[in-house]
This record gives structure tokens, sequence and C-alpha cells, in this order.
């Protein structure tokens, strides 16, 4: 029997769901570590907690996707949207954890502040599905976009030696352009310029923040 989930119901859910995945509580990911075999090179200090605070903004990234995603869902008018934000998130699912991975490698941590950065994505992706679907893909492709060039910076700023940390930015790079092509084509909507401007400032702040804590 299919239940009906009120949004605070499925708020909690997602919210336990994704805690459980980023704390390595629940094992999540499906698709092979694009990492690999790929040799861990030993990289001085300076050099692995820049690495690790590159992948815990990455991380920090991927809870707010699932967040987002999660929100929208929830919000979502149509069946179809609810099932595609759905499954976007079920894909950010794999980021995630190699996020994790990589951050464990790297004898770090994801941010501490996870939890705030899930409540406050959850209230912006709740808030983008009640402006519409249209609106709604639209956000979800301005975000993917977003991320999209976000993480071709940091596949530059990367040590050179951290070759492994590269596999999964790569791989992901290509799998959020794939998520930006999915909104388009289902009808999202172009947000407006002030809208978008402030979506980057955002997440330059949560960037800022994640990097240290
Ligand atoms: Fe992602
Ligand atoms: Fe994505």
């Amino acid at each position: 029997m299919r239940r009906n989930y009120t949004a605070i119901d499925r708020f909690i859910i997602s919210l336990d769901g994704a805690l459980r995945m980023a704390t390595g509580l629940s094992e999540g990911g499906q698709r092979e570590n694009p990492a690999g075999d790929i040799p861990d090179m030993v990289m001085d200090e300076k050099n692995r907690q820049h690495a690790a605070g590159l992948m815990r903004i990455n991380h920090a990234g991927e809870i707010c996707a699932q967040a987002l995603y999660a929100g929208q869902a929830a919000t979502a008018r149509s069946p179809k949207v609810q099932a595609e934000m759905q499954q976007a998130a079920n894909e950010e699912i794999d980021h995630l954890s190699w996020c994790k991975a990589r951050l464990d490698e790297l004898d770090s941590q994801p941010s501490r502040l996870d939890p705030l950065w899930y409540a406050g994505s959850f209230a912006i992706g709740a808030i983008a599905g009640l402006a519409g679907d249209g609106w709604s893909l639209g956000f979800l492709k301005e975000t993917e976009n977003q991320v999209e060039a976000h993480l071709e910076g940091h596949i530059d700023k990367l040590p050179a030696e951290d070759a492994r940390s590269r596999a999964i930015l790569d791989q992901m790079k290509i799998d959020e352009a794939r998520h930006a092509q999915m909104a388009a084509d289902s009808g999202a909507y172009d947000l407006p310029q002030p809208v978008r401007d402030l979506m980057k400032l955002t997440a330059d702040a949560m960037k800022a923040i994640a990097y240290r804590i």
C-alpha cells in the first residue's frame, strides 16, 4: 500500500537519510568510486589540508543538493516532476558517498554545519517547489550549471598530486551537466539574473565557511 506523506514527513525522512549517509551510517552510493585504484600520493601537510578543505566544500554541496531536491520533491505539483527530483537526489547520493570516502582518505571530516546546510537548503528547495514546476526545474538547472562551473574551478585548485579527488570531481562534473540537461528537457524556465546572483552569493558564503568547518 502506498502511503501519502506530508511535506513535514518527507523533510524528516529525507533529513534522516541524508545525515545517515553523510555520517557514514548507511551505504548509499550505487556506482563505483571514480578514484578506483588511482594511487593515493602522499601530500605535504599544507596540500593535504587544502585538498581536504576543497573536498569538504564539495561534500557540503552534495548535502545541499540532497536537501534542495528533497525540498523540491516535497512541494512539486506534478508527480512527474516529483519523480524527477527524487531521481536527481538519488544520483547525488553517489557524489555524497565519493566525497565522504575521499575526506576519510585525507584523514579529514565533513563540515560540522551539515545539519544547518541541510535545513537551509531544504527550505530553499521547498520555496522553489512552491513557485511551480517550471520555476523549480529552472532552479535545478541553474543550480547544476553553477555547480558544474564551480567544479571546473576546484579541479584546477586541487594540489597537482591529488589525482584521486580530481577523478571524483571530473565524474561529478559530467553528472551535473546531465542533470542540468534533464531539467532543461523537462521544461525549465530561465531564472531572472538577480535570482541567479543571489544563488551564487549564497553558495559562495557556504563554500567560504565549509572550507574551514
Ligand atoms: Fe552532485
Ligand atoms: Fe546534480
